[in-house]
């Protein structure tokens, strides 16, 4: 289909649900995609955090052709091989013993959900969930009653028994937790949509004591900062604390829809067939490839080189800030999750523009800012080019 087809049958055949660029993807290898035309572009979008190898990595690649051409689909009726090996792999690296899977972030956050009120239903009849206010947990109706308002508008009424915090601070929470109803704390370590958010040092380390003293769990949600993106494997290991529980997503599957949610043994207990399960959770080649992604993310020194990769860049984007101080207000980040706050939103979309039509891709993200997720095989030269092409639409701009 030539561009404009495409585009014209998105609006003909497909519920109007995403504020689409008009660009159609073809084709990606690596850090790189190709649009329907033939341009090139350097993709630090990665399906927002999904392509964590990159496009079309060779072992995910060789995984699900070889898993499509023995098993696809079976259901949870049977025990699954692939799902033992995938689940032993993620136990054996997380603080976790039991896993769910399941298919989407907004699902695995459902999971947690369920899971934490089954939790809280025998230890003292509890139920409620405290969120952070600007959060972002997903769009079914659980994992949206726990997420920033604005993504609520028009689907009221919503889940009872959700409370909102401010992000960041400690003691709302510790007000919040004073009701005794309260059974889990579900926060992300970085919040992402919320414009890369990166609490203070001892943040989480505190909400993990007052966890603790409340006897409250704590979920955290790592679909973004999971898998490697921070330089650690899951972000809570930089804060030197464990969940209670913790949901992934996005990069686990490498491209193939998949999700999780993790839990100790104490937690995870509390479930028993028929509580909750879905029907293509698990599936063999969603397995085969979580599998080949996490090993190949442990295996081929993936972790060194986002934290590595990230100071790299990060060093680039402070001295883009310095260069072009009127225009950029912070830069942020925690290995290669990278925000550029701009001075305002106008400022923002228009660098994202730029950027993209000079051949980088980045997301806008809570209007004013730029948030940058390069696959965690991503080299030096790359991010040169990068940062070359964010000073020349910066400079583009400024002379606009
Ligand atoms: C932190 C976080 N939680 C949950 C979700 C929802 O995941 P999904 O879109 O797979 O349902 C997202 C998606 O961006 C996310 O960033």
């Amino acid at each position: 289909m030539r561009k404009e087809e495409i585009i014209s049958g998105t609006s003909e055949y497909l519920m109007n649900t995403y504020g689409r660029y008009p660009i159609a993807m073809v084709r990606g290898k690596g850090a790189w995609v190709w649009d329907s035309e033939g341009k090139k572009y350097l993709d630090f979008v990665t399906g927002i955090a999904v392509n964590n190898l990159g496009h079309c990595h060779p072992s995910v690649v060789r995984a699900i052709s070889a898993q499509s051409r023995k098993l696809v689909q079976v259901c949870n009726l049977y025990h699954i091989e692939n799902q033992v090996e995938f689940a032993r792999v993620l136990v054996e690296n997380s603080f976790a013993d039991k896993v769910f899977f399941c298919n989407s972030g907004a699902e695995a956050n459902e999971g947690a959900i369920k899971l934490a009120r089954k939790w809280g239903g025998a230890n003292g009849g509890r139920y409620k969930i405290v969120h952070a206010r600007d959060s972002f947990h997903g769009r079914t109706l659980g994992a949206l009653s726990a997420t920033n308002k604005k993504y609520q508008k028009g689907f009221k009424p919503l889940v009872p028994g959700f409370k909102s915090i401010p992000y960041g601070r400690i003691e709302p929470l510790e007000r919040a937790l004073r009701d005794e109803k309260v059974c889990a704390v579900m926060l992300e370590p970085i919040q992402g949509e919320n414009g890369v958010i990166i609490p203070y040092a001892d943040y989480l380390r505190d909400v993990r004591r007052l966890c603790k003293r409340k006897n409250t769990l704590l979920i955290l949600d790592q679909l973004q900062v999971g898998l490697g993106r921070t330089g650690k494997l899951f972000a809570y290991e930089h804060y030197g604390i464990k969940p209670d529980i913790m949901t992934l997503a996005k990069a686990l599957g490498g491209g193939i829809p998949c999700g999780a949610v993790l839990a100790t043994n104490s937690v995870a207990r509390h479930l028993s067939p028929g509580n909750h399960g879905t029907t293509l959770g698990g599936n063999p080649l969603a397995m085969s490839a979580g599998t080949a992604v996490l090993k190949t993310i442990l295996e081929d020194g993936l972790l060194d080189n986002a934290a590595g990769m990230g100071e790299y860049f990060m060093s680039g984007l402070l001295s883009i800030k310095k260069e072009f101080g009127g225009l950029v207000r912070d830069v942020r980040g925690k290995g290669l999750i990278l925000g550029v706050e701009f001075a305002n939103a106008e400022a923002a979309k228009d660098a994202v523009v730029r950027c993209s039509n000079n051949g980088l891709l980045t997301i806008l993200t809570e209007q004013k800012v730029m948030r940058i997720l390069p696959p965690l095989t991503v080299k030096k030269n790359e991010i040169d080019h990068a940062l070359e092409i964010i000073r020349r639409s910066l400079k583009e701009a400024t002379v606009a």
